[in-house]
């Protein structure tokens, strides 16, 4: 049985649907603070089959204590965790209590109940703005440029040691890019509480008409076009590097770090493009001054993934768009 934390987020309920489709039993436990028990239904819509839900705190011993009583946890996949790098500066002292104290009380589950393996949720944050692009799992990681960055550091560290003195246990870090997009029945998708961050859903909020244009945070980069470039890995391929991790836990174990991204760059403009070709109509942008933290370019070297996990992204910027645009138009009754 595998235990998905934050299994009602963006990234762990496409997990979820992945797991399903490669027949591993699994639960999740989420406490909805920023997910939605409609998530739940949504899963259960695409997959035809409702997991097993806890709605706890993963920072709580006693609620894990239940959850790893009642089920036979044999591997994790921590999700669970604050993601917003804006709201990480205003409030840093919560992103290191919870990223923190999530990580070190699924640490202590598994040395109580034996659980074998842990996948943790990492980010290409922990690159920092020093190392060159594309960047590798064997460069520096140790200069995030913000407080949401720092509390991967120090998760992938507590992980690191944990392993090193418990040789038996298995810790697989995937360093993610930028997952966007979403699952194609349309049902599962990104829409964050408020206005969003993050540039996709942000996009998506413009192409349904509820805001009313994009700012394009800077457009004098040294990039191509001017505009900062990443990685954006359609969020299906990031779910499935995971059950890739996972089979790969079946034959290996030890420590080890994986990017997952697709290894190019892709600009604002260019998604903005994508994006206007999706729905058939230019996407209404403006351009704005340069958000503070923001590197120019991020993308990943992929080779280790490909290489050790068997693991190459499929789907290219259209699909990212076509997606998540059919999330949009169910999600939002277009
Ligand atoms: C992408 C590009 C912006 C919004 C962050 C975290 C990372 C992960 C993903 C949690 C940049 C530009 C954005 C907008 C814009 N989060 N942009 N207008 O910053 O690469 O990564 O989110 O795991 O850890 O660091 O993603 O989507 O915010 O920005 O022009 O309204 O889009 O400047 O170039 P980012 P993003």
């Amino acid at each position: 049985m595998i235990l998905v934390t934050g299994g009602l987020g963006f990234i762990g309920s496409h997990t979820c649907t992945r797991l399903h489709e490669s027949g591993y039993d699994y639960v999740i436990v989420d406490n909805l603070y920023n997910s939605d028990i409609s998530v739940l239904d949504a899963i259960e819509k695409t997959t035809g089959a409702r997991p097993k839900f806890y709605n706890a705190d993963v920072c709580d011993p006693s609620a894990l204590e239940v959850i790893f009583r009642e089920n036979e946890i044999e591997g994790i996949i921590h999700f669970a965790g604050y993601k917003a790098v804006g709201e990480s500066v205003a409030l840093p002292l919560k992103y290191y209590r919870n990223n923190i104290n999530s990580t070190l009380a699924l640490c202590e589950a598994m040395d109580k109940f034996g659980a074998q393996s842990i996948v943790f949720s990492s980010s290409a944050t922990v690159y920092g703005e020093k190392n060159p692009v594309p960047y590798k799992e064997d460069m520096p990681a140790d200069s995030a440029a913000n407080p949401y960055g720092r509390t991967k550091i120090v998760c992938e560290n507590i992980l690191r040691d944990y392993q090193a003195a418990n040789p038996d246990k298995k810790v697989t870090l995937l360093r993610y890019f930028n997952p966007i997009g979403a699952h194609p029945g349309g049902l599962l998708g990104e829409d964050p509480a408020g206005i969003p961050d993050n540039l996709f859903p942000y996009i998506l909020r413009v192409a349904a008409g509820k805001l009313e244009r994009l700012n394009v945070f800077g457009n004098d980069y040294d990039t191509p076009d001017g505009t900062g470039v990443r990685d954006y890995i359609h969020i299906m391929d990031l779910a499935r590097a995971h059950t890739a991790a996972l089979e790969h836990l079946k034959k290996s174990g030890g420590f080890n770090i994986y990017n997952v991204g697709t290894g190019k760059g892709t600009s604002v403009l260019e998604i903005v493009k994508a994006m206007s070709e999706t729905i058939g109509r230019p996407l209404e942008y403006v351009f704005a001054p340069r958000r503070p933290g923001d590197i120019a370019t991020s993308y990943a070297n992929v080779d280790k993934a490909r290489e050790v996990l068997g693991f190459t992204a499929e789907y290219g910027i259209e699909k990212m768009c076509e997606d998540g645009w059919n999330y949009a138009r169910k999600h939002f009754n277009l």
